[in-house]
């Protein structure tokens, strides 16, 4: 397949893995890469600075494909030093980055000058032809399905990919909801030059983290996700566990929710630990609706090719045959 995708990130199939904390490291990215998607190293999950610039050297170490940096611009409990992650990522040589959360526009400037080609990750239209307008390469346009931060407006992609596709000039991946052939072929129908996955990414051999994480996953179904934050304006679609339980019921309380009130339960290391140790309710992990598509636990190798053959297979012989009768 090629798409404006393909071509300008240099990968083979039009298949990226969003970054992701805690799961984004080098044997991650390295193993979508190998298989010829682009493979994303998410920066925040390393310490420091220094740390991204060791785990950019392992990654190199383990391919010689093109490989990405996600950039999350978001609030967080402890202040973050960006421009120093970001300059390690130009000092480092990455030729593309993926930001997400805020506005990237103070990180442009570096970032075109060395070359990079920057996909700003975003949840709707307007901030899609703002990301276009500021000079971003590309978007990924995240539907209400996706895991993490779906912003507030609730649009789906069955409506935000058609629009991103009159509306926008440069490239756009299709990202939230996507986990096998149906959906690339979708994706590519509806508009989208490709398609960035998290959620089905994290259920593959390959995924750092437990072996009774991945197959809780296996065992979900589509009604398996829960969204908390939502008083706080903050929305998180997370798997739905006995912790995401307690942040809903605390958020429905009368009055509003006071970050405070639920700090204790979400914190990031327990998410981090409970990807370690398998305890399954120890805190919360993002997770999307495409939970419900998800039945196995294959290498990247495998899924990418299985949903590039299974796209390739609607688009030469079920599609072709409708419209040749
Ligand atoms: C465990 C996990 C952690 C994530 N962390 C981040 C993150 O740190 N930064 C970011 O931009 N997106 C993050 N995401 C979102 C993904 O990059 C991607 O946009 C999303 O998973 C797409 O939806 P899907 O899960 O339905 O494929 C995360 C997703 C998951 C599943």
């Amino acid at each position: 397949m090629r798409t404006r995708v393909t071509e300008l990130l240099g990968i083979e199939h039009p298949i990226v893995q969003g970054g992701m904390q805690w799961v984004g490291i080098a044997e991650m990215a390295a193993a979508v890469s190998n298989a010829g998607g682009l493979g994303i190293i998410t920066g925040l999950t390393q310490p420091t600075p220094e740390d991204l610039a060791k785990e950019i050297e392992r990654c190199r170490g383990m391919t010689d494909k093109p490989f990405a940096v996600n950039l999350t611009i978001l609030p967080t409990i402890k202040p973050i030093p960006y421009e120093d992650y970001a300059r390690t990522i130009v000092d480092s040589g990455i030729k593309i980055v993926e930001t997400a959360g805020r506005n990237p526009e103070p990180f442009l400037p570096l970032f075109k000058g060395a070359g990079i080609k920057v996909i700003h990750k975003c949840t709707s239209i307007r901030h899609s032809l703002k990301a276009e307008n500021i000079g971003c390469d590309m978007v990924s346009v995240d539907g209400f399905e996706c895991a993490g931060h779906p912003g507030e407006d609730d649009v789906t992609n069955l409506i935000l990919l058609p629009l991103a596709a009159r509306r926008l000039k440069i490239p756009f991946l299709a990202s939230g909801g996507f986990g096998d052939g149906k959906g690339l072929a979708a994706a590519l129908a509806m508009g989208a030059d490709g398609i960035n996955m998290g959620t089905r990414f994290m259920v593959t051999k390959e995924a750092p983290i437990h072996e009774k994480v991945k197959q809780k996953m296996v065992d979900a179904s589509e009604l398996d996700t829960s969204l908390i934050y939502r008083t706080l304006s903050n929305t998180a679609r997370v798997f739905r566990n006995s912790i995401a339980e307690q942040v809903i019921n605390i958020e429905s309380e009368p009055g509003q929710t006071k970050f405070e009130d639920i700090q204790q339960l979400v914190q990031g290391a327990k998410g981090r630990e409970l990807f370690d140790t398998g305890d399954l309710d120890q805190g919360i992990w993002s997770a999307g609706m495409i939970v419900g598509l998800i039945d196995d636990i294959p290498t990247c190798q495998e899924l990418i090719s299985r949903i590039v053959s299974e796209a390739e297979e609607i688009i030469n012989e079920r599609l072709t045959k409708t419209v040749s009768g």
